[in-house]
């Protein structure tokens, strides 16, 4: 199922296009399944129902473990680097994996779970997260994985939300020089959750915690009570495999669903391309498992492919700038998997952190999560990859389970700030505000996706209208992504970023009606309004506008205590970067903010606002261009 030539590439994508579902079915085929499918695919993208080969069944894990322990089962799976670079990295053969895996699987089971139920997972970055996903994917229960990051109060609208019977978590996680104490948060989250029976906490960082009779039970205890001995759970190819929130347009994050085996399908065979993986190789992807990239392209992706998968507690810049390029170094990694806000925090550091560092395993190069500068580009390019190693540009969303429109390495070309071409089975298309296909070359429009892909969302969890609303209402008969799009002279697809009301912060989606929902909780603030402005390291920076009358005391303590409020109520990735306090927002008639107007103070381009004859008050603007030039 690699292709390795573009030709090959040219053959598969018109196959995939003429007759999916032979394209598909036969790609189905590298997978294990224990029945087949009577039928690939069917599909409406008005209701909208999509259904990929059903009939099947299967379980994701036994495709991930069970089937690589015959010829595989002492190659390592999983190798941990962890936060302290001084400490052992620990590596987990599939055979030890496929092991933990089971007895853990045994201890959910031991703790009333079963198919079906809905597991909360909020850990840190340690091996035990993956045993933990795929222990619930064995029993068939759905995880919903909650980056780290993320508040109490968060936490416990996303457990409520899909009514988790049990949470997974540790006492704390170590983040550089920070702890971050997760059974804490998750105590104060769970006052609040009336549907979690158990709460089962790994020891970690060994900080005191807090364990309620009854309820909360040591992960190490546990283990010992049960063997590991566990016969996959057999699911439908359509059953649900997960649930991931994330952000949209409105202040609620909702619970994407992917199911077994279109996802499976999606994401090893993605995987297996994209990156070129070969056997004995190391592949190295610096996400978290929190977020879509780390559940695709650190667990389900390379496990399926029988791959060696690299997971990373720490953070780039501990304790120095070179740590990626020690770890590159030390575990000989083949691919290296990062975002464009981490490229570009390292280039901030000069060539320094480079120096005698031997990165000639390098071979394949990726960024995800937001467009990537040209400069960060071709730094990553001459500097990490001596102009050897293809970088793909992998452009994809949570809700499409794997990457959609990427450079497939050594076959397809790449171009700097391009994601190129779509996979093969991936239809773009761009359309104007009606909804008209925007044919031909050297156009820009919003970009949908016009055909079905195993790897996307089935429904939003608990609201099938907010799914059909949100991607498929905008634009009959297409998935709209939300993105603004390019497509050069050669056919390539550029991405220009979101054209909804949603941010890209450092790679992390967070809607601005979240954080102003956030700010406006904070006593005395009347009103706010949030946009993002582009920033050089995070791509793009929060800023908030906020109405508060009478504030209490100096304006300086009352930003603070607004970004306390914001880091209670969302999590500390949400915090505004600035905040201008102002006394009226540009407003239409009819009540409506202009964020236009906004957008382009925030960026400091106040020569052209465009028309602001419709405004409400137009004399507020003025006063605003005169604040923010304080800022
Ligand atoms: C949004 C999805 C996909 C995993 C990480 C983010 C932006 C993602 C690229 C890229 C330009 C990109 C889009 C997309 N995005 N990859 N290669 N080039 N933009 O997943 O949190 O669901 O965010 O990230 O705007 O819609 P996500």
């Amino acid at each position: 199922m690699q292709i390795t030539s573009f030709k090959q590439y040219e053959e598969d994508y018109k196959k995939s296009i003429e007759n999916p579902e032979q394209f598909w079915g036969e790609v189905a085929q590298n997978f294990q399944w224990r029945k087949p499918w009577f039928k690939v695919l069917s599909w409406n993208f008005n209701e909208p129902q999509i259904k990929w080969f059903e009939g099947a069944k299967l379980n994701i894990t036994e495709n991930c473990l069970d089937r690589h322990l015959e010829k595989n089962g002492d190659k390592p799976a999983i190798i941990w680097e962890p936060n302290n670079p001084e400490e052992e990295s620990v590596t987990l053969t599939y055979k030890m994996l496929h092991e933990r895996v089971c007895r853990f699987a045994n201890v959910l089971k031991r703790n009333g779970a079963k198919k079906g139920d809905r597991i909360c997972i909020y850990m840190p970055m340690v091996p035990e997260l993956a045993i933990a996903v795929l222990a619930c994917a064995r029993i068939g229960a759905v995880h919903s994985v909650i980056f780290g990051g993320f508040s109490a109060k968060s936490i416990a609208d996303r457990i409520n939300d899909s009514q988790c019977k049990l949470v997974i978590t540790a006492d704390g996680a170590y983040r550089g020089n920070k702890q971050i104490p997760l059974k804490d948060v998750i105590d104060d989250a769970l006052i609040g959750c009336p549907t979690v029976e158990k709460c089962i906490v790994l020891t970690h960082v060994r900080t005191p915690v807090s364990m309620l009779k009854g309820r909360d039970v040591w992960w190490e205890d546990e283990v010992k009570h049960v063997n590991d001995v566990c016969e996959a759970e057999e699911m439908d190819a359509e059953d649900m495999l997960f649930i991931l929130y994330t952000s949209g347009s409105t202040g609620k994050p909702k619970g994407v669903v992917h199911t077994c085996g279109g996802y499976m399908v999606y994401a090893g065979y993605t995987f297996s391309n994209v990156f070129n993986y070969q056997p004995d190789e190391v592949y190295f992807c610096t996400a978290d498992i929190g977020w879509i990239t780390g559940h695709s392209y650190i667990v389900y992706g390379p496990l399926s492919q029988g791959a060696t998968s690299v997971l990373f507690e720490g953070i780039p810049t501990y304790p120095s700038p070179s740590r990626f390029w020690d770890i590159v170094e030390k575990h000989k990694i083949n691919t290296l998997y990062t975002a464009p806000t981490a490229i570009r925090s390292l280039m901030s550091f000069g060539e320094d952190p480079l120096q005698g560092k031997d990165l000639s395993s390098i071979r394949v190069l990726g960024s995800v999560g937001e467009p990537i500068n040209e400069e960060a580009w071709h730094w990553f390019d001459e500097k990490i990859g001596h102009s050897k190693a293809p970088i793909v540009d992998t452009w994809w969303q949570t809700e499409t389970g794997g990457i959609m429109i990427s450079p497939i390495a050594t076959v397809t070309p790449t171009k700097p700030g391009y994601a190129t071409l779509p996979l093969p089975g991936i239809q773009p298309i761009l359309v104007d505000e009606n909804g008209n296909e925007i044919a031909g070359n050297s156009v820009s429009g919003n970009l949908c996706i016009k055909f079905p892909w195993p790897g996307m969302l089935r429904t939003t969890y608990g609201d099938h209208e907010r799914c059909k609303q949100t991607y498929f209402s905008t634009y009959e008969n297409l998935y709209f992504t939300g993105d603004g799009c390019l497509r050069d002279e050669d056919g390539y697809y550029r991405i220009t970023g979101r054209v909804d009301d949603v941010l890209n912060v450092s790679g992390h989606r967070i809607g601005t009606a979240e954080v102003e929902n956030a700010i406006n909780m904070h006593a005395g603030v009347v009103e706010s309004a949030v946009v993002g402005y582009p920033h050089d390291v995070k791509g793009q920076g929060i800023y908030a506008f906020v109405i508060y009358p009478e504030m209490h005391g100096e304006a300086e303590l009352s930003k603070k205590d607004i970004l306390q409020t914001v880091t209670r109520v969302i999590g500390a990735i949400a915090k505004p970067d600035k905040i201008l306090f102002v006394t009226g927002l540009p407003k239409t008639r009819s009540g409506k903010i202009m964020r236009r107007i906004l957008r382009k103070i925030s960026d400091g381009d106040t020569a052209n606002l465009g028309d602001t004859s419709t405004l409400l008050d137009p004399g507020v603007v003025e006063e605003i261009i005169e604040a923010a030039k304080s800022l």
